[in-house]
Formats: structure tokens, sequence, C-alpha cells
């Protein structure tokens, strides 16, 4: 059975939705950058180990000790080293709240919705060193209604996250 590292930095719903999958693998550890992220608190309710990480050599120790064969990053707000990334090629995956190429970086729904999109998006893509540009894996799209507001585009958005991020990586191990 594959080891899988999480990593979050912030609200950690995606993190949760993959442990509450039972996905056939063993969800080792959560790695996290900020202390005080709700990620953790999770992470006790759920009974998931977790660890606080300032750099990547951390990281990597953390990699090793659980013998991490997969790197799921969820929410993750720190870019890897091209270095770091170079060691794991094709095991760094990765969610992100659009259709890319589309709005790569930081509040991609946002800027859908401010810019009138009628369809928005999830993906799944390989981590390369740059921001949301590695190889996609999978991609579905949720409607935008004439009445919705952002936040009901947000809560669609996330949604269709909690349901595509298992099934993906279900099909990957
Ligand atoms: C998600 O929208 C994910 O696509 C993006 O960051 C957000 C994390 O949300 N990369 P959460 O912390 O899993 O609730």
């Amino acid at each position: 059975m594959k080891n899988l590292a999480i990593f979050a930095s912030g609200n950690g719903s995606n993190f949760e939705a993959l442990v509450r999958a039972n996905l056939d693998c063993n969800i080792a550890v959560l790695i996290c950058n900020k202390s005080d992220a709700y990620a953790i608190t999770r992470a006790k309710n759920l009974g998931i180990e977790y660890k606080v990480v300032k750099d990547e050599e951390q990281i990597l120790k953390v990699i090793n000790d659980y013998n991490i064969d997969l790197l799921v990053l969820a929410g993750y707000m720190k870019i890897f080293s091209s270095d770091f990334v170079s060691r794991f090629e094709n095991r760094i995956i990765n969610i992100h709240p659009s259709i890319l190429p589309n709005y790569r970086g930081l509040d991609a729904i946002k800027r859908a919705y401010e810019n009138g999109d009628k369809e928005i998006g999830v993906s799944i893509h390989y981590v390369d060193s740059g921001v949301d540009t590695g190889e996609v894996i999978a991609c579905e799209s949720i409607q935008v209604d004439l009445s919705d507001t952002l936040e009901d585009v947000e809560k669609k958005v996330h949604k269709k996250e909690h349901e595509l991020y298992p099934r993906v990586l279900e099909e990957i191990l």
C-alpha cells in the first residue's frame, strides 16, 4: 500500500475529503507550513499524524521518515524549489480551482467569477517548478448561474474538488 503525505496551509477541507474517502492507500501524515492552520485541527480530529515544517530540509526528513510515495498538495501555499521538484518527478500532485491553464496562481475562483465566466473548473495536475504549470491529469467544471454570488460559486467549486480529488487519486494509485 502506498504512503501519502498531504500538504496543506489553511482550511484543509480537501485534506479531510481525501481522508474520509478511504482511498486504497495510507494517508501517513499531514505536512503543514502554518502552525495555526485549521487543517491541523482536522488532522487531530481525524487521527492523522501531522508535522509543521519550516523548510524543504524538514519536509525531506518527514518524507523519508514516513517512507512517502506520493506528495499530495491540497491548498499548500508555498512553491517548491526546482531542486525539490526534480527529486519527485510525477510524484507531486496539486489541485487548483480553475480550468488550467486559465487563472494560475492566487484567487483563481474570484478572478474567473469577476471576469463573468459561466463555467469555472477544477484541475488536478502534476507539479513542476512553475506555479500551476505542470501537466494536467483531470479537469472538470461547474456552471455559474446568473443568480450565483461569489460565495455560491466557491461552494460549488469546493464541492466539485472534494469529489474529484479522491476519484482522480484513486485512479493514480
Ligand atoms: C482549494 O480551492 C484548492 O483548489 C486550492 O486551495 C484551496 C484549498 O482549500 N489549491 P482547502 O484548504 O482544502 O479547504
